[in-house]
């Protein structure tokens, strides 16, 4: 049990979000649930385990850095403050040719899966630095695609292959003051953004072929195998993914 420790988790009124939320509320961590849709939030929170840490549910949009500080201000004033920072949340744009996206869609990924995990990681660095005892945990979700693209994914690559750059940046600037920073990089864990893969996804060679998911508690299992690490251990990186999905073979 870690009962006296704090994490916040974005994205977690769904998918991975969700799951981590409850697998790190049932470890006894007090859990804040941040995404933009309250209802979704309060039915992550609904589901906590009786014996578990607290959830506290603050509907926000990671993108706008007001709504960020706003946030972190809450787990600080209401919880005191903050052990571990699961940087989830994201989003995709539509499996179109890259030169028929607007700059709207471009701009609304590169503000969640980008800028937001750089604005919720500059506030958890400020809580952390500064707390006694000193450090903190930030995870960061990147996923295969921050290491190769799939078709018609342009704005998703590029802000994935992004945070590999803002994870080792975190863990260089922060390891001096107990901050710790790693990577998980998902590949097709079963959720609804990865619902279409089992009727069929776009192939490199044009087939659309449905791909193997894995169970999102096998993800769960490593964000807490993580976070639970003392802070003189980082896991700076972890590619868990489906085992038979197209990533090694080239194919
Ligand atoms: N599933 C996989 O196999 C897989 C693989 C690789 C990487 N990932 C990564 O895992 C993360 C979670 O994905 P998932 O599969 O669980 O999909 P998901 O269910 O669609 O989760 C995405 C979450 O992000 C939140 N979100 C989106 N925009 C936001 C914003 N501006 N502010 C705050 N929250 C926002 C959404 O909530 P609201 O809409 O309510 O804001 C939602 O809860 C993503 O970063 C994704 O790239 C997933």
């Amino acid at each position: 049990m870690n009962e006296s420790k704090i994490a916040l988790v974005t994205g977690a009124g769904s998918g991975i979000g969700r799951v981590v939320s409850l697998a790190l509320q049932g470890a006894g961590y007090s859990v804040t649930l941040a995404g933009r849709r309250a209802e979704q939030l309060e039915q992550t929170a609904a589901a906590a385990h009786p014996n578990g840490g607290k959830m506290l549910a603050v509907p926000t949009d990671i993108g706008k850095p007001e709504a960020v500080k706003a946030l972190f201000a809450r787990v600080k004033g209401e919880l005191g403050r903050l052990d571990l920072l699961f940087n989830n949340a994201g989003a995709g744009t539509p499996p179109i040719p890259m030169e028929d996206l607007t700059y709207e869609q471009w701009s609304a990924t590169v503000a969640v899966n980008l800028t937001g995990a750089f604005l919720c990681a500059q506030e958890a660095i400020r809580i952390m630095k500064a707390q006694n005892p000193r450090g903190g945990r930030i995870i960061n979700n990147g996923s295969i695609s921050a290491h190769t693209p799939r078709p018609h994914s342009a704005p998703y690559t590029a802000t994935k292959h992004a945070i590999t750059g803002l994870t080792k940046s975190i863990s260089l600037d922060c390891r001096q003051f107990d901050i710790c920073c790693g990577q998980i990089d998902i590949g097709n864990a079963a959720t609804e953004m990865t619902q279409r893969m089992a009727s069929g996804v776009l192939q490199a060679n044009g087939v659309l072929a449905p791909e193997p998911r894995m169970d999102v508690n096998n993800v769960a299992d490593a964000v807490l195998y993580m976070a639970g690490l003392p802070l003189a251990t980082n896991v700076l990186f972890m590619t868990v993914m489906a085992n038979t999905m197209p990533f090694v073979g080239r194919g």
